[in-house]
């Protein structure tokens, strides 16, 4: 009987610091109006504190997905974390994390898809287990964007957030986990979302600070061109290679950059709102933490056998799509 990947359950967190619209109205010119309308974001977290990175999130939400699936943190095997804000370049933020919890059997390491992240970790993550290599998989998705955005930047500044996200997968006989997966990615997107400073082309140094290079750039519109034809493309082509009707489907648990992307989805897929996982309103975009923290979110309407299928855009670009038979 061939194994599949079932998540086994899923771990959020994100920091009490609310970022409103109306606080940033004070920080660059821009209204709330303007942000709800042309994003749907009405606030995001912003994690604060001295010597906070982007682990401390996972950590935290690595913590609640095994305390409530009650596993014990030796015997995870392997702890993939999706991250484009990693605490440092070395050691990975997965081995940050795997300390942290106390996961002292497991072996970790990052993977780096941007906004996509989580979806190629996952899809990753579920072949060790599909292989019957591995039992306990934790994917993690965490972002603490606030430490590569611009504040001075009105059109990033109000997009992004910190949060993290995870899930457990393990070994199923039955017919469900994670069953299908699309993942594309083509260098293209290199020019319009980036952040240019820092990495090995070009080492920080006073002029890279002095120029504002550590921080995110991104061409919002051509990146939205991209972004709404391929997030839509991924979807829809999982669905017909899995048969899978608007009907089927009980949930679309798409990544959160702007709401208006994923509308353009839905109505793609034939799915009403709905039934349309979104929080983008209270988080922003937390890059590789949008889709589990959405999970979290909607956890509880969730039904054992429920299809849902998971879709992707980001920096790179990458994106891709996953077909998910929820499993509880
Ligand atoms: O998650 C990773 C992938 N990223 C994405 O998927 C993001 C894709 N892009 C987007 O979501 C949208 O392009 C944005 C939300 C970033 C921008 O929305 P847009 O409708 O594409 O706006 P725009 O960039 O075309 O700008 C329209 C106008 C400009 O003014 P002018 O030139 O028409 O006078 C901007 O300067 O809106 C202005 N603008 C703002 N105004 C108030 C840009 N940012 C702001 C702002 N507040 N924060």
């Amino acid at each position: 009987m061939a194994l599949k990947a079932a998540i086994k359950g899923v771990g959020g967190y994100v920091p009490d610091y609310v970022l409103t619209n109306q606080e940033l109205e004070t920080m660059v010119d821009t209204n709330d109006q303007w942000i709800l309308e042309r994003t749907g974001i009405s606030e995001r977290r912003i994690l604060k504190g001295e010597n906070m990175g982007t682990s401390y999130l996972g950590i935290q939400a690595v913590k609640q997905l095994l305390e409530k699936t009650n596993t014990n943190p030796e015997d995870i095997d392997l702890i993939i974390c999706a991250t484009v804000t990693p605490d440092m370049f070395f050691p990975a933020t997965a081995n940050i994390i795997a300390k942290g919890v106390g996961a002292s059997n497991s072996f970790s390491y990052d993977i780096g898809a941007a906004c996509s992240g989580f979806l190629y970790a996952l899809s990753t993550g579920a072949q060790f287990i599909e292989t019957g290599k591995y039992k306990k998989v934790v994917i993690v998705g965490a972002d603490k964007m606030s430490s590569i955005v611009d504040y001075t930047d009105r059109t990033t500044c109000v997009l992004f957030g910190d949060g993290a996200g995870a899930v457990l997968l393990e070994p199923t006989e039955e017919e469900e986990g994670v069953m299908d997966f699309v993942l594309k990615s083509d260098g293209v997107g290199e020019e319009y979302l980036n952040m240019k400073a820092g990495g090995s082309r070009m080492p920080s140094s006073h002029e890279t600070v002095d120029q504002r290079l550590h921080y995110i750039y991104q061409a919002g519109m051509h990146v939205f061109k991209y972004a709404v034809v391929s997030m839509a493309d991924a979807a829809a082509e999982i669905m017909e290679r899995n048969s899978l009707s608007g009907d089927d489907v009980a949930y679309l648990v798409p990544h959160q950059a702007n709401k208006r992307i994923i509308d353009a989805t839905a109505k793609r897929m034939n799915v009403g709102e709905d039934k349309v996982m979104m929080n983008i309103h209270k988080y922003g975009n937390t890059t590789a933490a949008t889709i589990p923290l959405c999970l979290m979110d909607y956890e509880n309407k969730l039904k054992k056998g429920d299809n849902l299928v998971l879709a992707a855009f980001g920096g790179g670009f990458t994106w891709g799509s996953a077909y998910i038979k929820w499993a509880y």
